[in-house]
């Protein structure tokens, strides 16, 4: 069975809430889709009001973060079973400004995982090299020590079922975008790394993104690839192009 492509904003440290309920309207109709899943992962004091604004279209509501523990006097951070409860279908763990300006690192962003997917959330678990890395020739080596990493005691089920999105870090924010052979080369690896750690089956079903300077240009060439099943879009989702992203073809 084809994997249905997912495009996602993730809107980083962007909007008030009511910017982000202006936002939600004038992008109402210009992500409508059939074919695409949208996902708009907002920082936290935005998901009521968004949860709100897109209700009745086919927009879900996604997290940029969480904490793995239930409840409790973990002071400014926010339960699985909250999102759940505020309407959040999907939440974002391990990007890369997570992993580098807050330190979580891959034991941490396991257990984020896992309890994403006891409390029914997908997650969409992201990857992703340095620069520095890439030109060390150590780009794979790196993805699949941070995929097996996360998903220690993950099911295969449950890995059919998430989200993972490459993001080169280098393409962040920069405009520089990976070039589709670069983006195709990783996202594949990803897809053989689920193979290796569960079955064909489940490397099949897992949706991979790819993240990085998506916009308007260049996100039919991307999503055209094989292995590249929609993006995790920064800069561009906070705009008018993310109706062109999502319906890039
Ligand atoms: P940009 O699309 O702004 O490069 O951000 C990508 C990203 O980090 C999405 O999570």
């Amino acid at each position: 069975m084809a994997r249905k492509k997912i495009v996602a904003g993730n809107w980083k440290m962007n909007m008030t809430p009511s910017q982000a309920v202006a936002l939600c309207e004038e992008l109402k109709d210009l992500v409508k889709s059939e074919d695409v899943d949208v996902v708009y992962c907002v920082p936290a004091i935005d998901i009521v009001p968004v949860v709100e604004a897109v209700k009745g279209t086919n927009v879900e509501v996604g997290a940029e973060n969480m904490y793995f523990e239930d409840k409790g006097a973990y002071t400014g951070e926010i339960s699985a079973s909250m999102l759940v409860d505020a309407g959040v279908k999907y939440v974002i763990i391990g990007h890369s400004e997570r992993r580098d300006y807050f330190k979580e690192d891959d034991c941490l962003l396991n257990k984020k995982v896992k309890k994403a997917f006891e409390a029914g959330l997908t997650p969409i678990l992201c990857c992703g090299e340095t620069l520095e890395q890439r030109e060390m020739g150590i780009t794979l080596d790196w993805i699949r020590m941070q995929i097996k990493s996360d998903l220690v005691g993950v099911t295969a089920e449950q890995a059919a079922s998430m989200v993972i999105a490459y993001e080169p870090i280098w393409a962040i924010g920069t405009g520089k975008t990976a070039t589709t052979e670069q983006a195709q080369e990783v996202c594949k690896a990803v897809r053989d790394c689920i193979a290796e750690i569960y079955d064909a089956a489940t490397a099949e079903a897992v949706r991979i993104q790819y993240g990085g300077s998506v916009n308007a240009a260049n996100a039919a060439e991307l999503f055209a690839q094989p292995d590249i099943d929609g993006g995790l879009v920064g800069g561009a989702s906070l705009k008018a192009d993310f109706g062109k992203i999502v319906n890039y073809k």
